[in-house]
């Protein structure tokens, strides 16, 4: 047994033991949050003495000593002890040994059930912010890219067959619309993260006349939560940021994927840049895209975080329960697995060459103008599904005389259908079928400016809020540091 004082020891004939205390803290986590976790405190003293529910010399005394551990926590010289069970126990000791009875009146109208959830959506509003950042500039090298490419042909898939040309421009602003919606998730998600829920104390709220909307705003949230029951046990916000890190994560290992096949030998569409490449311990020769595989391959860990939070939040009853300790591995893991894989994904991409040639000649095998083809004889007047039966018989053909549509003959085209003229040879070569495609949203080179300015525009958009947003923050919490 341990006899050390913890912040509950009141009410104990003996502490608790070691094995116990190792076993129920998170110190090891939750330091991460210790800045957020004093300004949180600053923001709540102010109020306490603002209402009068502590003196104003009390709140003084109080402030100025956060202000030193908030100067230590910057420093790394703040003398954090392993028993404290957690970040916000320690602050609030070291608080209480240096400045006696006012610092044991911090935490007078609150509990560490609302402070502690209060710390991580601080927390989670800056990780989102990067986030966002991070994705904006993968978004950056997405557009520029596509602009390079605007008329760079290549094979289209599905099925992972040969289908119809598209552009490479087309094909990267494909993924550019997956990320922005994955953008939009995120700053969605922002809003519900952005609300204060300290004050709720430890369920009930208090007896005392605190002002939720004062220490709300003093944090630069939107505005105090509204039942402080739901204040200190929802994890909705971060059950919302791991499903879109987790979307994201499976939107990034897509791209990925594409990047390890095209790259490979039998593809050799790309070629990563040595910087984002990898070789082998005992083939000399190898080149391997080990960056693409291993975000393909953390895509698990951030779904298994995701699910680890919905079965954690799946039992719980009202309101607080120790469970809800374990959130924070979860948000801090899947934020920075995130961050580091969006950055290597944009670098890669940034970096890739492409193989031009080989992409071309590879769009010229699989009949890919079959479809032009079809889509003549409909303009003829044949109804299209005779027409897909027509190139189909052509297709067979040539697949046994080992030649291209192209290659064909106007007579040898006419046994198909009397409809077919030389006009035809308008029709199938393959530039011509990728600038035919101006459909809104298709891959012409003559339409892909208008998704481009559309991207930019987004863009901006997006940036526009990651600064609006970062703004509000820095202002409350240098208000709160001065
Ligand atoms: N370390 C705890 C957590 O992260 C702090 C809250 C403790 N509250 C309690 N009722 N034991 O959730």
């Amino acid at each position: 047994m341990s006899s050390k004082k913890v912040l509950w020891s009141g009410r104990f004939k003996e502490g608790a033991a070691d094995a116990t205390l190792t076993f129920t803290s998170s110190l090891n986590t939750d330091v991460k949050l210790a800045r957020y976790d004093v300004l949180g405190s600053i923001a709540h003293v102010k109020m306490l003495s603002a209402q009068g529910i502590i003196s104003a010399a009390d709140g003084k005394n109080i402030e100025q000593g956060l202000k030193e551990i908030l100067t230590q926590i910057e420093d790394g010289t703040l003398p954090i002890q392993e028993r404290l069970e957690d970040i916000h126990s320690n602050i609030e000791f070291i608080l209480t040994d240096r400045i006696k009875d006012a610092g044991a009146r911090l935490h007078t109208a609150r509990s560490r059930n609302d402070q502690v959830v209060t710390d991580v959506r601080m927390f989670m509003r800056d990780a989102i912010l990067e986030v966002v950042e991070e994705l904006i500039g993968l978004e950056k090298t997405f557009l520029e890219v596509a602009k390079d490419n605007i008329d760079t042909i290549v094979p289209g898939f599905t099925h992972v067959q040969h289908a119809q040309p598209v552009t490479i421009g087309h094909h990267l602003l494909a993924h550019f619309a997956r990320i922005s919606r994955d953008v939009e998730r995120f700053v969605e998600a922002y809003r519900r993260v952005n609300i204060c829920p300290l004050g709720s104390a430890a369920l009930a709220g208090t007896t005392y006349n605190i002002d939720r909307e004062y220490t709300s705003s003093l944090l630069g949230f939107q505005h105090p939560c509204g039942n402080s029951m739901d204040g200190v046990s929802d994890r909705d916000f971060i059950a919302e940021f791991l499903f879109d890190a987790s979307l994201c994560a499976v939107h990034l290992s897509s791209i990925c994927e594409e990047l390890v096949y095209w790259s490979s030998q039998e593809f050799a569409f790309i070629e990563m840049d040595d910087a984002y490449a990898t070789g082998s311990s005992i083939m000399p020769q190898k080149k391997n895209s080990d960056v693409a595989e291993l975000t393909r391959g953390r895509t698990g860990a951030a779904i298994g975080d995701l699910v680890n939070i919905l079965t954690t939040m799946k039992g719980l009853p009202l309101t607080y329960n120790r469970d809800l300790q374990e959130d924070k591995d979860a948000v801090f893991a899947s934020y920075e697995r995130l961050t580091a894989c969006i950055k290597m994904c944009s670098a890669m991409i940034a970096t890739l060459t492409f193989n031009k040639e080989r992409m071309l000649n590879a769009a010229e095998e699989g009949f890919m103008n079959a479809t032009d083809l079809a889509d003549y004889l409909v303009v003829k007047g044949m109804p299209f599904r005779k027409a897909h039966e027509v190139v189909g018989g052509a297709v067979r053909y040539c697949i046994d005389h080992q030649k291209k549509l192209d290659d064909l003959t106007l007579s040898e085209l006419k046994t198909f259908s009397e409809l077919i003229d030389k006009d035809v040879f308008e029709i199938l070569p393959l530039d011509k079928c990728v600038y035919r495609r101006k459909s809104l949203g298709g891959t012409s080179p003559e339409i892909i400016p208008v998704q481009l300015d559309n991207g930019y525009s987004i863009v901006d958009r997006q940036n526009a809020f990651v600064s609006g947003e970062r703004n509000m923050i820095e202002q409350a919490f240098e208000a709160l540091e001065k």
